[in-house]
């Protein structure tokens, strides 16, 4: 166990409001026994990479026991850690070890569904319909002449029905049971009270550990309109985040959510919780951050806003409004272990990896939290051509073969080294899980750290840059005219940040004291003309 307090004495209670909260997907983050899986001992020898990093926290996904139908996001055990991870102990000696670089660490929370390996689910199968150890999850009779149709129509997020039938023993068909995931995902029924119990113990659990604060997977989740009406809608996973729907974003979700605020209030040092909720508006999300809610959200309205100056300032605009409104704090983030890689997203090849330098620049000028998702910093693409065979994302099945996935944003870091996979185990080429490739070798992080230019060098340079100057912490934001394709913002009293998402250079006429810039700025011979090219942003000083 490890007191939080070691962190940093008399560091602010409010270091989350403007955080960088860098993301580890721990399998493929750094491997410290060799067995070719990434786990909580390499992350704890990677750690003073983060501290040089510059980030103030990291959010582990999920490590706990699991048969890993969905990467861990299917918990068997919410309170040991999985064996292919390591042992308690090793989290323990991770969160004390960042501790001791000044790193908070935070944990993620599944408390949509469990694995349908969990003893809860395992027992409730073996229960009678209407019994307590049923009325965990959401049982519910068939439709249909002999209730051989699911209960109602919604669907999974991974495809397919979101109902699987039951079988007794002797194979007699019973009731369905919701899964808004996997099958292998039952749906925990939040309107049972032993489950909000549960999962009370189960935050101080955590808490009591040393652990700075939780992610919640699918905060928009666990309460679901029970009166189980059809949706009338097909393709139902591509309303979500426009459209509301009946098992996601229910307003019953706040009350679990106050009662969490509750138990992580009751610490003397602060402990906070990151929501990963999906909603079909700026000011639903908001409602997740209000006072007694969660501290914030993951923006994914943000992430999936393409390379245009104009939705771009719309969509921070949105954020900001919406989050002020409610007095919560706005955050940022350009990818996620769920989403294509930014690199990628914006367009893939040289463009792309210029734009996600830009995005970073315009991201990390941003008033409020960032998240940073592991190999962002090293300007990783998303890894297209892996092999079907290799494919391990739930949603490659569920989708009949026609959704490869999240497996290509999920690929080992590549540390150093020349060959694969680049000191990220021992183990050599086919180590078990998704292979990095030859083509990383220039990626590496030994490789960036040897070049002044290379991405890594400036997420380290703006992450300094963005603790040392008071207008990146607390500076009013606001934005001046500009032509069409570019965005300028100020940070008051001192800042300024000019972006061009258009291709072609522009000129421009910027103060005299460069902090950073994504690319090269030339300036032409004669008039002294500086070009802003195209995909690039800058960091300027205005005084
Ligand atoms: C969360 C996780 C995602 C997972 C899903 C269902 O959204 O971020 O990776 O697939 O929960 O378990």
């Amino acid at each position: 166990m490890t007191d939080s307090t070691a962190v940093e004495p008399g560091a602010p209670d409010t270091w989350w409001r403007t955080a960088a909260i860098y993301q580890v997907f721990v399998r493929s983050f750094a491997d410290g026994d060799g067995d070719g899986n990434g786990d909580l001992p390499g992350l704890r020898s990677r750690l003073p990479y983060l501290r040089d990093l510059g980030v103030d926290a990291l959010w582990i996904t999920p490590f706990y026991p699991s048969p890993m139908v969905d990467s861990g996001f299917d918990v068997s055990e919410y309170c040991d850690v999985n064996p292919m991870f390591g042992r308690l102990a090793d989290l323990d000696a991770v969160t004390e070890e960042a501790h001791r670089l000044g790193l908070r660490v935070i944990v993620d929370l599944v408390p949509n569904h469990t694995s349908d390996q969990h003893p809860w689910f395992v027992g409730a199968l073996g229960a009678e319909p209407g019994s307590a150890d049923r009325d965990r999850y959401h049982f519910r009779p068939g439709s249909g002449v002999d209730g051989e149709l699911p209960p109602n129509d919604w669907e999974s997020v991974f495809g397919g029905p979101a109902w699987t039938r039951t079988a007794g023993q002797d194979g007699t068909p019973g009731e369905w049971y919701l899964h808004l995931f996997a099958p292998q995902q039952p749906d925990l029924n939040w309107e049972n009270p032993q489950v909000r119990a549960d999962f009370d113990a189960i935050i101080r659990f955590w808490l009591d550990r040393g652990v700075d604060g939780l992610r919640i997977a699918d905060a928009h989740g666990m309460a679901k309109d029970t009166s189980y009406a059809d949706l009338d809608r097909k393709a139902q996973s591509g309303l979500l985040g426009s459209e509301p729907v009946p098992y996601f974003d229910q307003d019953d979700v706040h009350g679990i959510l106050r009662g969490w605020r509750t138990v992580l209030d009751s610490y003397p040092t602060p402990r906070i919780a990151i929501g990963e909720a999906v909603t079909p508006t700026e000011e639903r999300l908001a409602r997740y951050v209000r006072p007694d809610e969660l501290h914030q959200t993951m923006n994914f309205r943000y992430l999936s806003t393409p390379w245009s100056a104009a939705e771009l300032r719309a969509a921070v605009g949105d954020t900001l409004a919406a989050n002020d409104a409610v007095g919560g704090v706005s955050s940022w983030m350009l990818s996620s272990p769920d989403t294509q890689r930014v690199v990628t997203r914006l367009g893939d090849g040289e463009a792309g990896l210029l734009r996600a330098r830009s995005a970073a620049l315009l991201t990390l000028a941003l008033p409020g939290s960032v998240y940073i998702y592991q190999g962002e910093e090293l300007g990783l693409p998303e890894v297209l051509d892996l092999p079907e065979e290799l494919l391990r994302d739930p949603v490659w099945e569920r989708s009949g073969h026609t959704e490869r996935g999240r497996d290509g944003a999920r690929i080992p870091l590549p540390w150093h080294g020349d060959r694969a996979p680049f000191g990220f185990n021992t183990v050599g080429e086919d180590n078990g899980w998704l292979p990095t490739p030859e083509s990383w070798r220039s990626l590496s992080v030994e490789q960036q750290e040897a070049r002044s230019d290379s991405t890594l060098a400036l997420y380290r340079a703006a992450l300094r840059l963005r603790r040392e100057h008071k207008a990146l912490v607390d500076g009013d934001l606001s934005w001046d005219q500009a032509e069409e394709g570019v965005l300028v913002l100020r940070r008051s009293p001192n800042f300024l940040c000019i972006v061009n998402t258009t291709d072609e250079a522009v000129p421009i006429d910027p103060p005299r004291t460069l902090l950073l810039a994504s690319g090269p700025l030339p300036v032409t011979p004669g008039d002294g003309t500086v070009h802003l090219p195209g995909n690039t942003a800058g960091w300027w000083l205005t005084d």
